[in-house]
C-alpha cells in the first residue's frame, strides 16, 4: 500500500484483536439484559466498530454519525459540527458511542452534549485510543482500548489526509 513503508507498527493486528475481544466481553457483561445502540462516529471508528460489535454478545443495534472538525489534519480547531445525523431517535435507549481516538476531547465533548439533549436512558463512550497528553476538555470514557503517547497515528480506520484507513494495524509515521 502506498506509504505503508513509512509506518512503524504501534499496535499490531494481534494486540488489536485481543483487546477488542476484552472490550466486547466487558460491554456484554455490563449491558446484560439490555439492547444498547452502538453509535459509530464516522469515518475513523468504522473498522473498530465492526470488529467490536462482533465481540458483543447482545442484541445490539447500530447507527452512524458523521462529525467534522474544522482545522488541519493534526490539530483540531475546536469548531465541531454534525455532518450526518443518526437515523433514529435515541430517547430512552442505552447509547454507546464508539470513537477511534480521544485527542483534545473537543469532538466528544460536543457530541456528548448534543446526544444527552435527546434524552437517552444512558450514554457511555468506547474509544479505541486515548492520547491524554493532548487533553483540552476531559471526557469520561468508560471503555478505552489503548492509552498512547502524543504521536500522530494512522491505520485501522484512522487517516492521514483521508488515506491509510485500510492499513490493518495502528501505525506511527516514522520521524513524525
Ligand atoms: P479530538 O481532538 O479529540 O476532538 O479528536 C478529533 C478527531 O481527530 C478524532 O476523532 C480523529 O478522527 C482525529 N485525530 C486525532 N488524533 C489523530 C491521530 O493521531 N491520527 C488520526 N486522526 C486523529
Amino acid at each position: 500500500m502506498d506509504g505503508i513503508e513509512k509506518l512503524d507498527v504501534l499496535i499490531s493486528v494481534k494486540d488489536l484483536k485481543r483487546r477488542i475481544g476484552e472490550l466486547g466481553a466487558e460491554i456484554s457483561r455490563d449491558y446484560a439484559g439490555r439492547e444498547p445502540v452502538i453509535v459509530c462516529v464516522l469515518k475513523g471508528a468504522l473498522f473498530f466498530m465492526a470488529d467490536l460489535c462482533r465481540e458483543i454478545d447482545l442484541p445490539i443495534t447500530i447507527d452512524t454519525l458523521g462529525m467534522s472538525s474544522y482545522g488541519d489534519q493534526t490539530s483540531s480547531s475546536g469548531v465541531v459540527r454534525i455532518t450526518q445525523d443518526l437515523s433514529k431517535p435515541i430517547v430512552d435507549r442505552d447509547v454507546i458511542i464508539v470513537e477511534d481516538i480521544i485527542d483534545t476531547g473537543l469532538t466528544l465533548a460536543f457530541l456528548l452534549d448534543n446526544l444527552r439533549a435527546r434524552k437517552p436512558r444512558s450514554i457511555e463512550i468506547c474509544s479505541l485510543l486515548h492520547k491524554p497528553a493532548r487533553t483540552r476538555i476531559p471526557v469520561q470514557a468508560k471503555y478505552i482500548g489503548f492509552t498512547i503517547e502524543d504521536r500522530f497515528v494512522v491505520g485501522y480506520g484512522l487517516d492521514w489526509e483521508q488515506k491509510m484507513r485500510n492499513v490493518p494495524f495502528v501505525g506511527v509515521v516514522r520521524d513524525a
